[in-house]
């Protein structure tokens, strides 16, 4: 699941050139239904899935994820880590023992990577809780930095707002007009050795300087309660020293999303599902989302099996933490009759918080590709023939389904809850705890195997089961894939909003 935060603009740096290499369409002159095997069932397919099963793989991820430790010092699957690297080998390694039953392909793009290790910015003698930006570049060498604070004019988007005493010192800029990316870049370029951007209405500021670019400085985000004390003593002519540090990396890499499809049932009819292979730098990321591609694997590892009449296609997409990278690459990257040939995509994010409740999508036909709603009624029938609660959660754009969406597939999917805090009415209607985040662990180093709610993880992934065995047994009475442009308005999400790069 994307944190509000860092939901940003960095889908757009998917679509940096890529070191791509094309997904070779299956070959499939007729379609193969020669195996011996019984026609796919749900009810078949789920007596697969046991905690047990899942269990084990949660700890053989976190193994993997402990591959990042000697550069993150931490466990962490981030992209770009060894720990992303080895769970792509685990998952792609698993598929391949079914590889006459499954076309698996790679999809690589350049994505950029940044992570900051440490910083500290002191104003005077007084230490600021300020935020490094994300992609910030380090100080210069990874060492401190020292000047006075010059505060620039306006909001520091043009050269001429820059005074000339700017060269050997820390600039202090307005939030607004420009992005915090050029303002970084223009501070740069006037000769600051780092910036600092105050908020431009009440609250802390936090933000990313998207692509990187040479003239970036280390650059923090301050609130505007801490930075007025600063202006007005800068505006009275007083010389305030200050100090600037930012341990971080900046870099490109190459990242993958691993797709898996049967080679029998209809190629163009799919079912398509998937879950980020991805976790965010600070930590292993079990829950978010070991749990949804861990859902999928187990799956893919039974579905061979049965035999289905429409084709399945699986996906554990990269660079989800980053702004929705892979799926976004992916769905660029689809002709038209490609794209025409998924009948729907279900996203499966975060299966089995610990103080979860059983979400669902709130997918809408009215404002939604037509079947999105179909979709959910699947999920909540589910829940309801199990004697089991629910809650709609928004569908706006916060994980992997947003592309598929906004080009004319049906979506949905369900979820267990992130930094949401659980209702005492959810509490009667799933148990756990009121006034506490679903996942306590969200987005944090403690997102690890204990943080994984087995009954609720087996459910879902008895679910996701139906879900999957249900499309690929039959769409009667499904709508009809009608164009690639969603005909639905599709309302902005705050996930894309100005505010997280301005
Ligand atoms: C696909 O990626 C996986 C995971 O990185 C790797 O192990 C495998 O060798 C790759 N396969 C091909 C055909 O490139
Ligand atoms: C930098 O120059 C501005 C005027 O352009 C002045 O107000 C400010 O005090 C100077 N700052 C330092 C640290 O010299
Ligand atoms: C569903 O929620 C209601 C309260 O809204 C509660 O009384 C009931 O026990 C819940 N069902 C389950 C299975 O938890
Ligand atoms: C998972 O949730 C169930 C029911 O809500 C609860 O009984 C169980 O103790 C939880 N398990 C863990 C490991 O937290
Ligand atoms: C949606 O699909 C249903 C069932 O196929 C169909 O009856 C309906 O006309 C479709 N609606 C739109 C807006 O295309
Ligand atoms: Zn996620």
């Amino acid at each position: 699941m994307k944190s509000l935060l860092s939901l940003v603009l960095l889908s757009s740096l998917a679509a940096v050139s890529a070191v791509q290499q094309p997904l070779q369409p299956p070959n499939h002159e007729a379609p193969i239904r020669t195996s011996p095997q019984p026609l796919v069932d749900s009810e078949k397919l789920q007596a697969h899935i046991h905690a047990d099963n899942l269990l084990k793989r949660a700890k053989e991820l976190y193994k993997i994820a402990q591959l990042g430790v000697e550069e993150y010092h931490h466990p962490t699957r981030v992209i770009g880590s060894n720990g992303h690297r080895g769970t792509l080998d685990y998952l792609y390694s698993t598929l391949s023992e079914y590889s006459d039953y499954y076309d698996i392909s790679n999809q690589t793009f350049d994505a950029i990577v940044g992570n900051v290790f440490g910083s500290r910015l002191i104003f005077g003698s007084s230490q600021m809780s300020a935020a490094p930006m994300s992609l910030t570049p380090p100080t210069p060498g990874k060492e401190p930095v020292y000047g006075p604070l010059v505060l620039v004019d306006n909001e520091g988007c043009d050269p001429s707002d820059y005074p000339k005493n700017t060269t050997g010192s820390v600039s202090l800029i307005r939030r607004g007009i420009c992005s915090f990316g050029a303002k970084s870049e223009a501070a740069g370029r006037a000769g600051a050795i780092a910036a600092v951007v105050y908020n431009n209405y009440p609250g802390s500021l936090s933000g990313t300087l998207e692509s990187p670019s040479k003239y970036h400085v280390a650059t923090f985000g301050l609130s505007n309660e801490d930075a007025q004390p600063y202006i007005k003593d800068l505006q009275a002519g007083k010389i305030i020293p200050s100090y600037a540090w930012i341990d971080s990396i900046v870099r490109k890499t190459g990242t993958t999303n691993i797709i898996a499809q049967t080679k029998g049932g209809d190629q163009d009819n799919c079912v398509m599902a998937g879950g980020h292979s991805d976790s965010v730098s600070e930590g292993p990321g079990i829950n978010d989302d070991g749990t949804g591609s861990l859902t999928l694997l187990e799956i893919a590892t039974h579905l061979p099996k049965y035999s289905v009449e429409n084709c399945v296609r699986l996906a554990w997409w990269a660079g989800e933490e980053e702004g929705l990278l892979g799926s976004d690459y992916y769905v660029s990257q689809l002709s038209p009759e490609e794209n025409m040939k998924i009948r729907l995509f279900m996203d499966y994010d975060m299966m089995a918080s610990p103080n979860y409740a059983y979400q669902v999508y709130d997918a809408r036909n009215e404002r939604n590709p037509n079947g999105s709603q179909e979709l959910r009624d699947l999920y909540t029938d589910f829940y309801t023939a199990h004697g089991l609660n629910y809650t709609y959660i928004p569908f706006d754009g916060r994980s992997d389904y947003d592309a598929f969406i906004k080009h004319g597939i049906p979506g949905g999917g369900i979820a267990t809850g992130a930094e949401g805090i659980k209702t005492r009415a959810e509490v009667a209607m799933f148990g756990g705890t009121a006034g506490q985040w679903y996942d306590p662990c969200y987005h944090q180093l403690c997102d690890d195997v204990s943080n994984c709610n087995l009954t609720a993880w087996e459910l879902n992934t008895k679910l996701v089961a139906h879900s999957i065995a249900t499309y690929a047994l039959s769409f009667d009475g499904f709508p009809k894939r009608t164009g690639i442009k969603s005909d639905s308005a599709v309302e902005d999400s705050p996930y894309h909003g100005p505010d997280l790069f301005m």
